[in-house]
């Protein structure tokens, strides 16, 4: 691959070891790739596992797994790959009564049978919310590369849309613009205090109403209809209330926790708004004085009567960035944050997949005892290399959108992200590829995770590429480009 390198990435030395394992990465990641009905379709989640026999969702196609990996496709020019991952999703959305709109987690074909599952047959029959909101979110990106407006507007993809947004815009008992999930509802599939407006889901629906938007705009340009009208309206309407209540209620600051610790509480009426969710004080945790220091900024996990979640989860936070829920000061709010708190974030694993991570009785009643989630395991604080490109990204984007916005924190930023790029580069060939890391520090490889796992091997792809071989290629990831 031919490669032109800036003065600045000269200074970080591309090795011939670089090249060499960039090679073998790209060689297991052809590996993951799976065919349905004959065609190319997406990667499975994972190459190896310890018991393979009785564990074999490894062996499935997830949606969200296969988000950086449809990304990477785009930037490969693989465009077909991605248009088949769309349809074959599109044919699995369910039309059953109870779920009719949801798109699967996962699915794989057996004996000629594509075989999905909705929840049915995972561990926990849990729920998965976040497949569905991403399949819009890639619809619209892979439109948006490839100009193909005749998929964008094509039947089945516009009736896929209105079945999603029915799931999404009708009334509520709460009447709010979130949508309110159980536990377990994204990529945090076991539990862990996650059930109600979790960040995640909430910032993934901001972007899926977007490229719901976007695509509905590509077939009004065909045809026009009132139907489709209405709906642009309420979606609208929708993307800007929820907007507004997760920077109201999601957003802090060390300013804002001043102002959080002095409101009043047990406040009736409409236009009592200071503490609309009676938060006592006392549930404001004291790590966060350090946290946030003077100017980091960051939306917390969740937000419900009584009980905010202020554990900090990397994946909302980037994909507010990516998605520009946050604005452009924000954004960089949250970059001070990460820099500031890179030893717990970035560690020796970059990144931390949520902090601070639950012990004790804690862990015991809000996991339910799970061996998995152990302090600083998997969900509960462990590292998941498959996370780094998404912040990454984030911080090219912010740069390429703001060209000439604080240079010194920029360049703190990307000085960052080359060292998390080297240790993922350093550790993971030798840590087979595994699925996460465990420990204060994220430097073993996790107790019980897969190796040679798919968004591992990708994620680390798509950094190379991005730091590389096109950082302009970053604008791929951007609905509104
Ligand atoms: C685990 C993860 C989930 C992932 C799946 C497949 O269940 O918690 O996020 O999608 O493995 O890799």
């Amino acid at each position: 691959m031919a490669k032109q390198f800036t003065q600045e990435q000269l200074r970080v030395r591309p090795s011939s070891r670089e090249d060499a394992v960039v090679q073998r990465a790209q060689e297991h990641f052809e590996r993951t790739l799976v065919r349905v009905r004959g065609e190319l379709v997406g990667s499975v989640a994972a190459l190896e596992h310890p018991s393979k026999s009785n564990e074999a969702n490894y062996g499935e196609v997830f949606l969200r797994d296969n988000v950086p990996v449809m990304v990477y496709l785009l930037l490969q020019g693989r465009h077909e790959i991605v248009r088949n991952f769309l349809t074959v999703c599109l044919d699995l959305q369910s039309s059953t009564y109870q779920t009719r709109g949801v798109f699967p987690t996962s699915f794989i074909e057996t004996d000629g049978d594509l075989i999905a599952d909705y929840g049915q047959r995972s561990i926990g029959r849990i729920t998965s919310v976040d497949a569905s909101l991403w399949w819009p979110v890639l619809c619209w990106l892979y439109v948006q590369r490839t100009h193909d407006w005749e998929f964008a507007a094509s039947q089945p993809v516009q009736r896929g849309v209105q079945l999603l947004l029915d799931l999404v815009l009708h009334p509520t008992f709460e009447g709010t613009p979130v949508l309110f999930v159980p536990d377990c509802a994204f990529m945090i599939d076991r539990p862990m205090d996650v059930w109600g407006a979790p960040l995640e889901v909430e910032v993934l629906l901001y972007g899926a109403l977007r490229s719901c938007c976007r695509l509905m705009k590509a077939a009004q340009h065909v045809q026009q209809s009132r139907l489709l009208e209405q709906r642009l309206v309420l979606t609208r309407q929708w993307l800007h209330d929820l907007r507004a209540f997760l920077l109201k209620h999601y957003w802090v600051t060390s300013k804002t926790v001043q102002v959080l610790r002095r409101r009043p509480t047990e406040q009736y009426g409409e236009h009592q708004q200071e503490n609309e969710f009676n938060v006592q004080p006392q549930v404001i945790p004291p790590w966060l004085q350090d946290w946030l220091e003077n100017r980091g900024g960051y939306l917390i996990g969740n937000m419900r009567t009584g009980r905010p979640d202020f554990r900090f989860y990397s994946l909302g936070n980037a994909m507010a960035c990516l998605f520009g829920l946050l604005t452009a000061p924000q954004q960089r709010a949250l970059f001070r944050l990460v820099l500031h708190n890179r030893e717990h974030l970035m560690a020796q694993m970059p990144m931390r997949i949520c902090h601070p991570p639950m012990d004790g009785d804690e862990w015991r009643d809000k996991t339910g005892s799970d061996p998995k989630n152990w302090p600083w395991s998997y969900h509960n604080g462990g590292h998941w290399p498959s996370l780094l490109w998404f912040f990454g990204s984030a911080v090219l984007l912010h740069e390429q959108r703001h060209k000439h916005a604080d240079a010194l924190l920029m360049g703190q930023m990307k000085a960052m992200l080359e060292e998390c790029y080297w240790s993922q580069l350093n550790q993971l060939p030798r840590q087979q590829w595994a699925e996460y890391f465990d420990g204060p520090t994220g430097t073993w490889m996790g107790q019980q995770a897969r190796t040679y796992q798919t968004w591992t091997i990708v994620g680390f792809l798509l950094m190379h590429h991005l730091l590389r071989v096109n950082p302009g290629d970053t604008r791929v990831l951007d609905i509104e480009a």
